[in-house]
């Protein structure tokens, strides 16, 4: 595959991506990125880090000579709630950020994965077993700029023959780095707040399904789909994938298995809620499983008792 950046590596993916990358490619072979250098110890402490600035257009380009790029997995995303918060931003850096790396991609023949998400669909988008191929009229900005980037990655597959590859991510939960400003954060917090303080306020309503992964599964799925075999996939942007299709009353049923006085209540935030009730319940990801093989892992069981394990350690609670 080459050497390999990565954009946006301080992120709750990066954290994750950047080391499983390395121990596949070298330590070396791996340049990790971010717009200004902060500590994430499975990031900074491994291998190189540039500054890139992904909005600066020429950023990626000089990263990419620099160290003879072959690959670029290109993460930097406002998610979908800062992303209302600051809509000419989250455009700036979600959608001009991704065409800054297309552009330094199509210029040395990159390969490119981008993340697309569950927000790329929305309130006409069938709820249930949501298709591959469907109705994309989402109504956040982050959803515009994914539909967006999707469209984009498909166009410089199509017009340059650039190998352009994404996926629909469902939330993701994790347990190095923090997600920040999206909707699907609470199932994140959950287990933190769980084991702090034994009770979470959830910002969504109880029965407010959507799909979730967890991040090994995530790594995994971005990864696999990489290495894919090129003439086995007729989708490129982007697959959807999933790992499992739960509420907020789910999650905590399951952690009241590992910590039985665990309580929950709700304090429902309007803005969040409209759009969890935009996206899908349950996406359809049998395209992925037939062009390269997806299969999730974890499902909520095997997830929540990892979680919990892992966390009670990093948080000194054993
Ligand atoms: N996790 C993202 C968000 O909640 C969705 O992809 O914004």
């Amino acid at each position: 595959m080459g050497r390999i950046l990565v954009t946006g590596a301080l992120g709750q993916i990066g954290a994750e991506l950047v080391p499983a990358l390395r121990e596949r490619h070298g330590a070396d072979n791996v340049i990790a990125s971010g717009w200004r250098r902060r500590e994430v110890a499975s990031v900074t402490d491994g291998g190189p880090f540039e500054i890139v600035d992904c909005t600066l257009p020429g950023d990626i380009e000089a990263a990419v000579e620099k160290h003879g790029i072959e690959t670029i997995y290109h993460m930097p995303a406002f998610l979908s709630v800062l992303g209302e918060a600051q809509p000419e931003a989250a455009w700036a850096l979600n959608l001009g950020g991704y065409a800054n790396a297309l552009e330094a991609a199509r210029r040395h023949g990159c390969a490119v994965f981008f993340p697309s998400s569950i927000g790329a669909f929305g309130p006409g988008t069938p709820l249930r077993h949501t298709p591959q191929d469907t109705i994309q009229r989402p109504n956040t900005i982050y959803g515009v700029s994914k539909v967006a980037g999707e469209l984009l990655g498909d166009y410089y597959h199509a017009r340059f023959g650039l190998d352009t590859r994404g996926l629909r991510l469902p939330g993701l939960i994790s347990h190095v780095a923090p997600p920040g400003g999206g909707t699907t954060d609470y199932a994140v917090h959950i287990f933190y707040e769980a084991l702090r303080e034994g009770r979470y306020t959830c910002f969504l309503r109880p029965d407010s399904r959507l799909d979730m992964m967890y991040m090994p599964d995530a790594v995994a799925a971005i990864i696999d789909l990489m290495a894919a075999d090129p003439a086995k996939l007729s989708h490129r942007n982007a697959f959807n994938v999933t790992a499992m299709s739960v509420t907020p009353e789910e999650i905590a049923a399951e952690i009241r298995n590992h910590i039985p006085g665990f309580a929950i209540d709700y304090e429902v935030d309007p803005l969040r809620q409209a759009i969890a009730d935009s996206w899908p319940d349950s996406m359809d990801d049998s395209a992925a499983r037939a062009e390269w093989g997806w299969r999730p892992r974890y499902d909520l069981a095997t997830m929540t008792a990892e979680m919990i394990g892992t966390l009670r350690r990093k948080l000194n609670l054993a």
